[in-house]
C-alpha cells in the first residue's frame, strides 16, 4: 500500500517521539544524548502548529513511519530578514527506510513551503550521516557550507553539512 501524508495529531505523538529517540542514540541526526519525553515532543506539536509550521506523519500498512516538519532557521521573530527561509527534519522509522516515505514527506513539505512563500529550505546534517546527504542531494538540496567539530556528542567531535534548496 502507498506511503499517505497527513498533518500530524496529538494521536501521533507517541509513534513521532519513538522515531525521533530512534535516531539518539545512534548519534548522526539530532546532537543530543537526551532521550524525547512524550511531553516534549507534545509542546513541539502544539508550539508549531501555533506558529502555522505544518508537522507531517507518514502512514504505511497504518502505522505511522515518518515525520517531518519545518520551523525557523534563524529566529525570523526577532530578525524578520530571515522570514523567507526555513530549516526543516525529516525522520522515518528504520523500519520503514527505502520505501519512498521521505520523498513523500518532503514532497507535501516542500509544496506547503511553497505555498506560504517562502523561498529557501536549510537542512542541517551531520557529516557522517551518508544517508540523508545522498536523500538531500537527490532532492537537489545543494551544499552551501560545512562547520567543522561545532557538535560533541557521545564522544565525538562532529561537523555540520549545510544543504539548500531554492524552493522557486
Ligand atoms: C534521512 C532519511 C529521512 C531518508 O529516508 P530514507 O527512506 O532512508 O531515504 P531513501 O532510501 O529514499 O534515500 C536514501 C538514499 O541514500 C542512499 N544511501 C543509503 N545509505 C547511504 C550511505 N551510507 N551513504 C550514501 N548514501 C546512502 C540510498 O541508497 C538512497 O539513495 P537512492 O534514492 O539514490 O537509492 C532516513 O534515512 C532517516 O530517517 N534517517 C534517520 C534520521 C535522519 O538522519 N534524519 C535526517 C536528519 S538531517
Amino acid at each position: 500500500m502507498a506511503v499517505q501524508i497527513r498533518p500530524a495529531t496529538e494521536g501521533d505523538v507517541s509513534q513521532i517521539t519513538d522515531i525521533f529517540n530512534q535516531s539518539i542514540p545512534v548519534g548522526d541526526a539530532e546532537w543530543t544524548e537526551r532521550l524525547h519525553t512524550h511531553a516534549d515532543r507534545l509542546a513541539w506539536l502544539h508550539d508549531r502548529t501555533a506558529a502555522d509550521r505544518p508537522v507531517l506523519v507518514a502512514e504505511h500498512n497504518g502505522h505511522v513511519v515518518g515525520v517531518a516538519s519545518y520551523g525557523d532557521f534563524r529566529d525570523s521573530g526577532v530578525r524578520e530578514g530571515f522570514r523567507f527561509v526555513c530549516e526543516h527534519s525529516v525522520y522515518v522509522d528504520n523500519t520503514a527506510r527505502g520505501i519512498g516515505a521521505a520523498d513523500a514527506l518532503m514532497d507535501e513539505l516542500e509544496s506547503i513551503a511553497r505555498e506560504n512563500g517562502l523561498r529557501q529550505m536549510i537542512a542541517t546534517i551531520d557529516a557522517s550521516n551518508g544517508r540523508s546527504v545522498a536523500f538531500h542531494a537527490r532532492r537537489g538540496f545543494i551544499e552551501v557550507g560545512r562547520m567543522p567539530d561545532i557538535g560533541f556528542t557521545f564522544d565525538t567531535w562532529r561537523t555540520m553539512v549545510l544543504m539548500q534548496l531554492d524552493l522557486r
